[in-house]
């Protein structure tokens, strides 16, 4: 499995150098409780952010900092996570804000972190992973990656993170005692998952249909798409509260999941799941093509 995850990451993801491969029950098992394996202080994460980041930061009783994309402003810390494409905004970092983060990491002497598990998921755009930026200098560098997204598995709890030799032989040796360790048909499962890439597409292609089809009915009705350049969800706003928009959509039927759950900046926003089945889309655009336009008299 290792040798699978390994070839993955050289293939897919440009990852050179000399690297580890740790796999994982779960990338949000590791999200949330790696802050506490490495004994960190302080940990930065997007202000706008799955929330996981800082459950972390909160279970080892470290500070919490969000912050915006750039590095530029961000506070000393121990740890930083970016999340490339994100959830919920489906925002994808470019190479130069890449490299970035690597300098960043670099000067400050800091462990960050790429969770990249929705990598695979572009919608006309290719997203990057940080393993593309190091030069093959990995040091204090870590990539996680699940295949909950990629091949649909989240039920198995199969996740992986690469990096810094150094970094993951230290989380290997407390994860000996600690546990969290990947059974054995769960390990054969990756690596079937891991050397077929056509399920994938199929996957990437089905989402990115979905979200096309959306898109239009929800501009008819007064949203705005933000990002949502790849990723499972479309991430909108209606320039009002979001949850004057999760109601609004509620009474259509239509479940969104209000911005503020990621963090306060996003109190204006809402966040739709292209998991939905292709019928519930279908019928969603219907409701929404048939709702009053936002502001009408019938709104
Ligand atoms: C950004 C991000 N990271 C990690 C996860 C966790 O995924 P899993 O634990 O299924 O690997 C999620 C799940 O929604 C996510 O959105």
């Amino acid at each position: 499995m290792r040798e699978a995850i390994k070839k993955w990451s050289i293939e897919t993801l440009g990852a050179t150098g000399d690297f580890d491969v740790l796999p994982v029950i779960g990338s949000k098992e590791f999200v949330a409780w790696l802050p506490t394996l490495l004994e960190v202080n302080s940990v930065i994460f997007p202000e706008v952010a799955y929330p996981t980041y800082s459950v972390g930061a909160i279970l080892a009783g470290a500070t919490g900092f969000p912050v915006e994309i750039s590095p530029s402003a961000w506070p000393t810390a121990q740890l930083a996570w970016i999340n490339s494409p994100s959830n919920p905004t489906g925002r994808v970092h470019s190479e130069s804000e890449m490299a970035e983060v690597i300098a960043w990491s670099r000067k400050s002497n800091s462990v960050l972190v790429s969770d990249e598990c929705y990598f695979e998921f572009g919608h006309g755009v290719k997203p990057h992973s940080i393993m593309e930026f190091t030069g093959g200098d990995n040091t204090n560098i870590l990539a996680v990656h699940s295949l909950s997204k990629r091949s649909s598995m989240a039920g198995y709890r199969a996740a992986f993170v690469i990096g810094d030799s150094k970094l993951i032989a230290r989380i290997r040796e407390i994860r000996k005692h600690a546990g969290m360790i990947v059974s054995l048909p769960v390990q054969e499962a990756m690596v079937s998952a891991l050397s077929d890439g056509e399920h994938v597409a199929k996957h990437r292609e089905r989402y990115n249909l979905r979200r096309e089809k959306l898109k239009p009915a929800l501009e008819r009705v007064g949203f705005t798409i933000q990002e949502s350049k790849a990723g499972l969800y479309i991430w909108c706003t209606r320039n009002e509260s979001d949850w004057a928009s999760v109601e609004w959509l509620a009474n259509l039927g239509i479940l969104a999941t209000p911005g503020n759950f990621y963090g306060e900046k996003g109190a204006r926003n809402i966040r739709l799941a292209l998991t939905a089945t292709d019928k519930a889309i279908d019928e969603a655009v219907i409701r929404l093509t048939n709702a009053p336009a936002h502001g009408s008299k019938n709104d």
